[in-house]
């Protein structure tokens, strides 16, 4: 069968489907958070990490935390395998964290260049919260999986967080209390 002739990028149009999408998308992006480095050490000893804006608290008693992570992900693996995790609640003097976390290094990175632990666990140093996890239950839902993990330990530093809305970054402390 002839296969359908390519479609050149300046003529390609956006579906209604993915119209619809970008909305979607957009909409959501109105709901503004924090950000978040998700790190873990992977079964050969290397040190993954991943910037992450969908954590959020889940239950104090027991304490429980949740993430939602592409289920098509490089990291998928390394991340729903893993027996404990970090969350590092980003500072905003961390963009540049935020920025190359969300640029994985294909391998991670070598466990004797890590230089911060919490529990064993790789943390960001420098983060306005860190929460140790032990990785407990994963929900498989549309195009993500949502992890819920129990916190073992955290700690608080009260630097200003970097917030992140409509695919910006702005600074905690710019935020005006009403
Ligand atoms: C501010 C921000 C928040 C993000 N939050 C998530 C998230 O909650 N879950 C997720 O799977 N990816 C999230 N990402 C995307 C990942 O950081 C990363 O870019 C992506 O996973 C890289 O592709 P890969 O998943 O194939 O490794 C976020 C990216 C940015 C910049």
């Amino acid at each position: 069968m002839t296969p359908p002739p390519a479609v050149k990028a300046k003529d390609a149009k956006a579906t209604p489907h993915q119209e619809s999408r970008i909305a979607l998308r957009s909409a959501l992006g109105r709901f503004a958070t924090g950000v978040t480095v998700i790190s873990a050490q992977s079964a050969d000893g290397h040190v993954h990490c991943m910037t992450v804006n969908s954590f959020a608290s889940l239950s104090l008693d027991p304490p429980l935390i949740l993430w939602t992570l592409r289920s098509q992900s490089a990291r998928y693996h390394t991340f729903s395998k893993t027996h404990a995790f970090s969350v590092s609640v980003l500072a905003e003097t961390q963009i540049d964290v935020a920025r190359k976390h969300a640029m994985p290094p294909p391998d991670g990175f070598a466990h004797r260049d890590w230089k911060a632990f919490l529990g064993g666990c790789p943390i960001i140093e420098g983060a306005s919260a860190h929460f140790i996890c032990k990785g407990h239950t994963e929900v498989d839902k549309g195009d993500h999986v949502i992890l819920i993990g129990e916190v073992t330990e955290f700690a608080e530093h009260h630097h200003p967080p970097l917030v992140f809305m409509g695919g910006k970054y702005y600074s905690g402390s710019s935020l005006k209390p009403l």
